[in-house]
């Protein structure tokens, strides 16, 4: 009947133009809108036409993840016991695995039904069932901005996610397992079911190691995602079959990742012995440790050698702390023989490195080569790398960073990890994976740090103390009382403190320069910038020369303290006469150390 209004109303278009009315153009929206909303319901409810035969190949979804969507609606989030009737779709075929002996055992899976799958010969398929977690259940819960870190009230907890039980699974010989992929979708990465059947197979593979004390445990994984690199080594991946990724997961490493607590929402590392109000005595700390292997400090200076000086102060101070693990800077062409002469006499092991562009950044903008710290993932000769900023001044020894898997650090903001020290794993695989994501994946701040961010979703919280940033964000008289307080103590409570604004030797010595500018303030404290400034005297004079200023930034400094004047800024630290003998020292002509400030 529908059409025959739309007929009807053209040929009274052609009778009566003038009376072409409104009526009648609501009217012809309104029967569209019908015929649109008949197809939308049809596609909505998929009646069995649309899925039959063929069509299966057009299905979005597997039958398992349809159902658990309804399951879902119906409001108890929970996995189906599996009596009821599923429809039937080609079978997949577990992927057999590389080595002489036969798979011929049993399988856990993970996430898959007993009637999806195809074991081969000989191959004994046993569901392991769990409770999915609730869709209320954000990553955020897992990764909270603040925790009570310090213990002031009860201490962090985290929020629990259902594991099987895996008494039930001791035979399990190794495991097949879907994971779910939401991708393109927004935020996708961020997926707490994602995660938790990623958990899942880490503990079930950990498990059966553990057993018959075999290093190797055999997963077949099936996702159109990537498996998580945070979880399952890129290393360790050895096939790609039919939709599957094959691994042969080495379980030491993922032992000490089943180990760490499920998110960000306690700390990787505890800060206090339980039940006291000491600081934890790390000499007992004991995580599960390969045999000796190689491990680094590492720093990455790139694009220009306004850092050299951070640089020198960096190994300084990490030298100070007693460690005997090496130093290792990479550097790109853009610093010159004599700085290099410099930073080796400081204590780095240098390495050349080609620096990699960001595709997405702007040319020549400040952060266009941040992608650079990539490099990192190709030292492979080092079992684990400690990344630190050329811009952090290391007060204590960070060696007990090394017990932590990849990827610990400090927090930022939100769901974010900071990325001015990080405990690192080099692997080839990484590093091309990272390379091959370049174009695709959209750093929020077009630098390392929101990338990393997108890779490594799954992080491991390492106590503020060990990375803590120099900033004060509340602009309360407590928070700078509280900052400055451990900023400057003597002996340090801190591990390090990250200078971020304007860096502390391309201010004068005499006050952090961060209080003359507008937007800089928050960055700004005496104390912390003293405290850089006691690391610098106790360089070897020969170094402190790479820390001078140029004529361009003598100038800078100046005007901003003019402007800060005219700004009449109430802390008044532009009234403060400079005393700072670099002042009046002229830089020798073939080493401008400073051609920019950022
Ligand atoms: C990683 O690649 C480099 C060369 O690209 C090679 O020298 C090195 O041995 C590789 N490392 C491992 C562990 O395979
Ligand atoms: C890019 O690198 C430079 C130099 O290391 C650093 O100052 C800057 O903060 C980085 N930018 C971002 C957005 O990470
Ligand atoms: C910080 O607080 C002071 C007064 O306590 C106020 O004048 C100033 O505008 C505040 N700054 C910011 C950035 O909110
Ligand atoms: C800075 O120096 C001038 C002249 O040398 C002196 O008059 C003034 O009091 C000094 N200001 C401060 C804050 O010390």
């Amino acid at each position: 009947g529908s059409f025959g209004v739309c007929g009807g109303a053209e040929r009274e278009e052609k009778k009566m133009k003038a009376l072409a009315s409104k009526a009648q153009v609501i009217k012809i929206n309104l029967v569209f809108l019908g015929f649109f909303l008949v197809i939308y319901v049809a596609l909505l409810l998929q009646p069995p036409f649309l899925y039959d035969g063929a069509g299966a190949a057009t299905v979005r979804c597997s039958l398992r993840d349809c159902h658990m969507k309804k399951a879902e609606e119906d409001g108890n989030g929970v996995m189906p016991k599996g009596e009821e009737k599923r429809r039937t779709l080609p079978k997949k075929t577990i992927p057999s695995f590389p080595g002489k002996q036969r798979w011929n055992a049993r399988i856990g899976l993970v996430n898959l039904g007993e009637d999806e799958v195809k074991a081969g010969a000989g191959q004994r398929a046993v569901e392991v069932r769990f409770d999915r977690v609730s869709e209320q259940f954000e990553w955020k819960h897992l990764f909270p901005e603040w925790i009570d870190e310090e213990e002031d009230n009860e201490g962090p907890s985290c929020p629990e996610i259902p594991m099987p039980d895996f008494s039930e699974h001791e035979e399990v010989d190794a495991v097949a397992a879907r994971l779910p992929c939401r991708y393109p979708e927004a935020g996708w990465a961020r997926d707490v079911f994602r995660l938790q059947v990623h958990l899942v197979v880490a503990n079930l593979a950990v498990r059966r190691a553990k057993r018959d004390g075999r290093g190797q445990v055999r997963l077949a994984l099936l996702s159109s995602c990537r498996p998580m690199i945070e979880i399952f080594r890129s290393e360790e991946m050895v096939r790609r079959e039919d939709g599957w990724w094959v691994y042969e997961a080495s379980v030491g490493r993922l032992e000490e990742k089943v180990a760490m607590p499920v998110g960000s929402c306690k700390l990787a590392l505890p800060l206090w012995g339980e039940g006291t109000n000491d600081e934890f005595d790390y000499s007992k700390f004991s995580i599960p440790m390969a045999p000796p292997r190689k491990e680094a400090y590492v720093t990455v200076l790139h694009s220009s050698d306004a850092y050299v000086c951070g640089a020198i102060a960096l190994a300084q101070g990490i030298i100070r702390t007693g460690t005997r693990r090496d130093l290792v800077l990479l550097h790109d062409k853009s610093i010159p023989d004599p700085k290099r002469r410099a930073l080796a006499a400081a204590g780095w092991q240098l390495r050349k490195i080609k620096r990699i562009r960001n595709p997405r950044a702007q040319k020549n903008s400040y952060n266009e080569y941040n992608y650079s710290k990539f490099r990192l993932w190709q030292l492979t000769d080092y079992a684990k790398v400690v990344f630190v900023d050329a811009d952090v001044a290391v007060l204590r020894n960070l060696d007990l960073l090394f017990h932590f898997p990849e990827m610990s650090a400090t927090g930022n903001d939100g769901v974010i990890f900071n990325s001015g020290i990080m405990v690192i794993e080099p692997s080839n695989a990484t590093f091309a994976m990272l390379m091959e994501k370049r174009g695709e994946i959209v750093s929020y701040n077009g630098g390392d740090q929101g990338f990393l961010n997108e890779v490594f979703v799954w992080w491991h919280r390492l106590p503020r103390r060990v990375n803590f940033l120099k900033n004060f964000w509340s602009n309360t008289s407590a928070e700078a009382h509280l900052k400055n307080g451990l900023f400057g103590v003597d002996p340090p409570v801190l591990y390090a403190i990250h200078y971020l604004g304007l860096k502390p030797w391309l201010c004068y010595r005499d006050y952090d320069c961060n209080w003359n500018v507008a937007d800089q303030r928050v960055y700004a404290s005496d104390v912390a910038h003293r405290t850089w400034w006691r690391l610098h005297d106790v360089m070897d004079p020969s170094l402190q020369p790479f820390c001078g200023l140029s004529e361009q930034r003598k100038t800078e400094l100046d005007w901003d303290r003019q402007k800060a004047e005219l700004a009449g800024f109430p802390d008044a630290h532009w009234k403060l006469n400079i005393s700072d003998r670099r002042r009046h020292e002229k830089q020798t002509p073939h080493d401008p150390l400073t051609r920019s400030r950022r």
